[in-house]
């Protein structure tokens, strides 16, 4: 599958630990910045029952959901143990300050 790569703006639009929302057919997609700068997105709706992931905060390469506190690896969407899920994860680059999102979500996660 192509990747299709969209610009969503700038690093200094997503806030450091937490995330900004773009909106796409697929649902929202939610655009996490790490303490270390790094980029990832992941579907906003958490595995366990939708929660906003948006909303959570992160910690290291997770996020924390802010319904019930289960953890989302950033860069798999895959539920830290001992819950299990995952959330669809998209590809996201950084070229300079600006931020690219693929709306082409990696493969392997149902949700
Ligand atoms: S909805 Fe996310 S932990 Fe329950």
């Amino acid at each position: 599958m192509s990747e299709n790569w969209i610009e969503i703006g700038t690093l200094s639009d997503i806030p450091r630990l937490g995330a900004r929302v773009v909106e796409s057919k697929q649902g929202d997609i939610a655009v996490f910045r790490t303490a270390d700068d790094e980029v990832f997105a992941l579907r906003d709706k958490c595995p366990h029952k939708g929660g906003p992931l948006s909303q959570g905060i992160v910690h290291g390469k997770r996020v924390a959901c802010p319904l019930h506190d289960w953890k989302i690896n950033l860069d798999s969407g895959l539920a830290v143990a001992p819950d299990e899920g995952c959330a669809a994860y998209y590809p996201v680059k950084l070229e300079g300050d600006a931020v690219f999102l693929s709306l082409t979500p990696n493969e392997g996660c149902p949700n």
